[in-house]
């Protein structure tokens, strides 16, 4: 079976971790602070901050970011859970609007539409690694006086006009997953120009500590910090990023071409402009003899590892039909989510399927998944 996703470790990642476990200094410390140099430079931020993972780089920004109890956030159903359950963890209310059905990412014009008094932030998504709109974005939070935070946990390396995403916003967030497009199995990393925030999200990573460390305390804290053990496989994999940021984006314009000859489905667009860090490769079925679930099986029966992701949009999981169980929920007001439809976002749930485009995908995989998917399809 092709692998659906398969992380990339080398020997200069053995050896990068065996030289941590040899200082004996495996916390948080040097290899995390060069690791933060090395990804900020890459992004273009001026600052960046190592985390235990991607939910608390989203969580920690957020309360770096002063949202309250009760503001309203407004962000994509469309996306994997954490994104809105950071939201939900600190008191805020995750406002659901739908997304665009050609990049499957929040739609700026629905965003305007749900902004209340009570509205503090949008989060944005780059669902899959495709770059949200973000200049729209951002001229709505300007004229609304809003903050942004950047969800970049699937999007590392995806550009708009050349500016990398998770630079565009006040603050970004990103995830070093053991499936993500550079890995440390778990871990994350903040990134911002706000000095303000990154202050804020230093004292809230590490037990609401000062800058001198020790043990005083000056606000609410957590232990949200990565490990240099981490850190060195952090550093190792980012220096290869820009090399299989490439890889995935030859094997998905391949995949494109097919799929632009396939009557009945479609596949996630770039705009003009834009380039997709192609985290996951995702068609979709619009009216097509077969169904997703087929074709998925189809795929696999041919050694081909296929699977669909959000096969139930935020709002129809669980967690937000039953919101009125969180703890929260004693002292905000929560939206009706049962009664909430967002058809495209749920559209897109029910009918994609995603196929191999990792960098270990060789030529020859890639005949093998091409004529799988021209067997199956036409
Ligand atoms: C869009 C999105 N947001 C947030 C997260 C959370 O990241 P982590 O799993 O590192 O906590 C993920 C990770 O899978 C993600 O894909």
């Amino acid at each position: 079976m092709i692998p659906f996703a398969k992380p990339i470790i080398d020997h200069e990642e053995l050896e990068a971790v065996e030289k941590v476990l040899k200082s004996g200094m495996l916390a948080e410390g040097k290899v995390s602070r060069a690791f933060e140099e090395e990804f900020q430079k890459y992004l273009g931020t001026k600052y960046a901050t190592v985390t235990s993972n991607g939910t608390t780089a989203l969580s920690t920004a957020l309360e770096a970011m002063n949202i309250q109890p009760g503001d309203e956030v407004i962000t994509t159903p469309f996306t994997f859970i954490a994104s809105a359950n950071t939201i939900s963890m600190i008191g805020a209310i995750p406002i659901f609007v739908d997304v665009d059905p050609d990049t499957y990412n929040i739609d700026p014009e629905q965003i305007r539409e749900a902004i209340t008094e009570k509205t503090t932030a949008i989060m944005p998504v780059h669902i899959f690694g495709m770059p949200c709109d973000m200049k729209h974005i951002m001229d709505i939070a300007e004229d609304e006086d809003l903050m942004v935070i950047e969800d970049a946990c699937q999007a590392h390396g995806g550009t708009i006009d050349g500016h990398k995403v998770g630079t565009f916003g006040d603050v970004s967030a990103f995830s070093f997953y053991a499936t993500k497009n550079m890995m440390t199995g778990e871990g994350g990393m903040i990134a911002t120009n706000n000095e303000e925030i990154l202050e804020k999200a230093l004292m809230i990573k590490n037990h609401g500590r000062g800058k001198g460390g020790g043990y005083s305390h000056f606000r609410i804290g957590y232990n949200n910090r990565m490990m240099d053990l981490v850190a060195a496989l952090g550093r190792v994999q980012l220096s290869r990023l820009p090399e299989n940021t490439r890889a995935r984006r030859v094997k998905a314009i391949k995949y494109n071409e097919f799929f632009e000859e396939v009557d009945g489905i479609e596949t996630q667009r770039e705009p003009n402009g834009f380039e997709s860090s192609y985290h996951v490769y995702a068609p979709r079925v619009t009216s097509h003899d077969k169904d997703r679930d087929e074709i998925i099986e189809n795929l696999r029966e041919m050694d081909v590892g296929s699977r669909t992701v959000y096969a139930l949009p935020c709002h129809k999981q669980g967690t937000y039909l039953n919101i009125n169980e969180w703890r929260w929920a004693e002292f905000v007001n929560y939206p009706d989510y049962k009664s909430i439809k967002l058809p495209i976002s749920e559209e897109i749930g029910r009918t994609h399927f995603d196929i191999p485009v990792h960098p270990l995908v060789s030529d020859e995989d890639m005949h093998k998944i091409l004529n799988a998917l021209e067997n199956i399809l036409t």
